[in-house]
């Protein structure tokens, strides 16, 4: 271990993180409450430029994806990071900041649940959020955990972003969890299908016919994409985007392919149009909307984003859907309501997800088949459930959202919950989106809005809108202003009026 002296004391400023040096380690300081700490530069979970984040609630956010992580020791607090900072030792001494350039022990929390059976079913996002949780914690039980993948726990988000633009394998995609939780003695990993839970005896069965009991199960399956019910849908050549295998087969297709169909103007179906044009395709999105996303966005975004894809080679129809598809043997035309044939190498649907809930016989079930869940995310006594599958109550409101980082949160909460804890839902959902090189990020969740301030160049993608119910701040959307919807991850927690709002994006 050796000590550097990585900064003058003057250049440290109360909560403001700078980027050092310390040997080979690339380290972020900073001085909170009159102390110093140094941590690692990246965000553990993709890597971002930690110093150009927030600072807010005695929490580091990261500028990326809004993992939140505590100042005081690094510990991670909010996903999509899954793994605490590493903190290395600092000292302020003859007018420099020392640091060393080994990290300090990691403290080994207090064995947890000795004696218990825990199972997980589901590996994506929520699930291996869950298990990390768990892995944190100090769970001292045995842990199931269950996928009907290959090999899951994987970043889904990548699969639409980067793979079918031809920009990384799907062998490339990142795993979720680091090499320690997966080889945590007190995981069992299994590969099998869930068919069916039995909540009067904690009991969980897998297609083999194996049966499991529980002490804890959780159940975070997520959402199967759907494919319309239109003649043809099922020809070859068209697709659906979940899995890494999905993936894998739209790539293989892409390359032998000029015309690209989308049907639906989903985030899905956006970031697919992005990502095959990057691959060179004619690229035309087929929706029944004039302008995508309006819900979620508003009038004035979401007409910005149809014209942001317009220049970059996007071509819409809209107000229609497909009829038909046709070929002979596999997909060739794409025939529309309104009478327009398109010809198409490749059609991709990005026309929805249904709750992967059959399993989940005898419990309470939605409208839309999602599995209803308390504040806590507990379905029944012993059973909680997460993510992508779930109708929970959101503000009071019963809502289903699918967003990466939700799932994770909910995956971490339901952990602690399993392990005896109380808490509620009562995070700010947050998602983004990346689309001809421009990430959108959208934070709350807005049900309606009766005013919306823009703030910046919307045709430019570089603004900051604030979706309104009078003077109280509901929902944020953004493009180019990262740092500050990292503030705002932690600061909408509590209301936040249009008035505060305006002072943030202006500070
Ligand atoms: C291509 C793509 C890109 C996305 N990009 C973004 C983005 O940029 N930002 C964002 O916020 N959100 C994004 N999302 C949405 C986000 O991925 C989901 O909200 C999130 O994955 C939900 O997590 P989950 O754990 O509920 O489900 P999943 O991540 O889908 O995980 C469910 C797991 O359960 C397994 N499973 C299902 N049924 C069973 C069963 N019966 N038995 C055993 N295993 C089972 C599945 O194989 C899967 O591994 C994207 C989604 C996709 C498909
Ligand atoms: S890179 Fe930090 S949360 Fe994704």
């Amino acid at each position: 271990m050796t000590e550097h002296a990585v900064a003058h004391a003057d250049q440290l400023e109360d909560d403001r993180a700078l980027r050092v040096k310390a040997g080979d380690e690339e380290l972020i300081v900073l001085r909170h409450n009159g102390q110093v700490r140094a941590y690692q530069a990246d965000c553990p979970h993709a890597g971002a430029p930690l110093e150009q984040g927030a600072i807010c609630e005695n929490r580091l956010i990261c500028p990326w994806h809004k993992a939140a992580f505590a100042l005081n020791d690094g510990e991670v607090t909010e996903p999509p990071a899954l793994a605490s900072l590493r903190r290395y030792p600092a000292q302020v001494r003859d007018n420099y900041l020392w640091v060393d350039d080994q990290p300090s022990t990691a403290p080994v929390p207090a064995p947890q649940a000795e004696g218990r059976t825990f199972i997980v079913a589901g590996a994506g996002a929520a699930g291996a959020a869950a298990v990390a949780s768990l892995h944190r914690q100090g769970f001292a039980g045995q842990l199931v955990w269950v996928d009907q993948e290959a090999e899951p726990a994987y970043d889904r988000t990548a699969l639409s972003k980067f793979v079918i633009a031809g920009k990384k394998t799907a062998a490339e995609v990142p795993p979720l969890l680091d090499d320690e939780v997966l080889a945590w003695p007190n995981l069992q990993r299994v590969r099998a299908t869930v068919t069916a839970i039995d909540t009067a005896q904690q009991r969980i069965t897998l297609d083999d016919g194996q049966q499991l009991t529980y002490d804890a199960a959780l159940l975070a399956t997520g959402g199967v994409p759907q494919r319309p019910a239109v003649e043809g849908a099922q020809l070859p050549g068209s697709f659906l985007l979940r899995s890494r295998d999905d993936a894998a087969r739209i790539l293989e297709q892409v390359r032998g392919s000029q015309r690209a169909v989308i049907v639906g103007d989903s985030f899905i179906g956006l970031e697919a149009a992005s990502a095959l044009r990057q691959a060179g395709l004619h690229v035309r999105v087929v929706s029944r909307h004039e302008t995508p996303l309006t819900e979620q966005l508003g009038d004035q975004v979401s007409l910005a984003l149809r014209q942001f894809h317009e220049r970059n080679g996007v071509v819409f129809h809209t107000g229609t859907e497909p009829v038909s598809l046709e070929g002979p043997g596999r997909v060739e035309t794409v025939t529309l309501k309104n009478g327009e044939r398109l010809e198409a190498d490749l059609v991709l649907f990005g026309t929805g997800v249904k709750p992967a809930t059959p399993l989940a016989q005898g419990l309470a079930l939605a409208d839309d088949q999602s599995l209803i869940v308390d504040g806590g995310m507990r379905a029944a006594p012993g059973l909680w459930a997460v993510g992508d599958m779930v109708n929970f109550p959101l503000a009071g409101h019963p809502s289903r959202i699918e967003h990466w980082r939700v799932a994770q949160q909910q995956g971490c909460l339901a952990a602690e919950n399993m392990l005896g804890a109380q808490r509620e839902y009562a995070d700010v959902p947050f998602f983004w989106t990346l689309q001809h090189g421009k990430t959108l990020e959208v934070l709350g969740h807005a049900r309606a809005w009766n005013g919306v301030e823009v703030v910046g160049d919307v045709d430019a993608m570089n603004f900051v809108a604030l979706l309104c119910v009078d003077e109280q701040v509901e929902s944020v959307v953004a493009c180019g202003h990262r740092a500050l919807l990292a503030t705002l991850s932690q600061r909408m927690k509590r209301p936040l009026s249009r008035h505060e709002a305006r002072a943030l994006i202006n500070s």
